[in-house]
């Protein structure tokens, strides 16, 4: 199976959700804010590598938490999404993930409160957080050194988005010469991976 066939397969599992939640559920709401031309190009660009601790930094309504889940962790990873808004839909997420036999837990707070705490390394690390750039950048200078050389880190909103912040970021990553590389889709808003060495 293709990425972009295997993206199509899980994306309409996401949003089946919906259709297997009791009346009283109905309010919950099901969205992916993320470009599927963008992720794809950058799970292509990751490649068949399988990761074993996977920290998310705003998991919103669990999309981008499901979509990484799946493409890029391995059968034993541990998962930890961090959002410091309950939400309904990804509760949901999290516990479907966890029936299909992933390993995630859900942390009801702020990253900047989380990360003096954390002491696991991570091998995958996707921020999508704050999107001012000291929310971004505080996330960025307190989650980078828990990441394992070798390690991948995926930055959301880098090519545009109604905050400077992870733009700035990415072009100051650039400049300082990170390992990054960024998928831009028309009308989208960027992601971009970096590469630890
Ligand atoms: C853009 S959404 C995340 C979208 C999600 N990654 C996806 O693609 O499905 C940003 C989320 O980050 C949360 N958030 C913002 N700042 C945060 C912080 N510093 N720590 C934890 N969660 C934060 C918000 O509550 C929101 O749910």
């Amino acid at each position: 199976m293709t990425t972009h066939e295997r993206m199509k397969e899980l994306v309409r599992e996401y949003y089946d959700s919906y259709n297997k939640i009791p009346p009283e559920h109905f309010s919950y709401i099901f969205h992916i804010p993320q470009n599927l031309d963008e992720v794809e190009g950058a799970i292509e660009y990751i490649g068949d590598r399988k990761f074993h601790s996977f920290v998310e930094l705003g998991s919103d309504r669990g999309g981008s938490l499901w979509l990484y889940s799946n493409f890029l962790c391995a059968d034993d990873a541990e998962i930890v999404s961090i959002d410091c808004t309950k939400n309904h839909a990804l509760y949901y997420i999290v516990n479907k993930l966890n029936t299909i036999g992933k390993n995630v837990k859900y942390i009801e707070s702020h990253s900047h409160t989380i990360a003096p705490t954390f002491y696991k390394d991570v091998d995958l690390l996707h921020i999508d957080a704050g999107h001012h750039y000291e929310g971004v950048k505080t996330d960025w200078d307190m989650w980078y050194p828990k990441v394992v050389s070798g390690g991948v880190i995926i930055l959301h909103d880098t090519t545009g988005s109604g905050h400077d912040g992870p733009p700035r970021l990415r072009a100051e990553l650039e400049k300082a010469g990170f390992n990054i590389k960024t998928f831009s889709a028309p009308a989208a808003l960027g992601i971009s991976v970096v590469i630890k060495e």
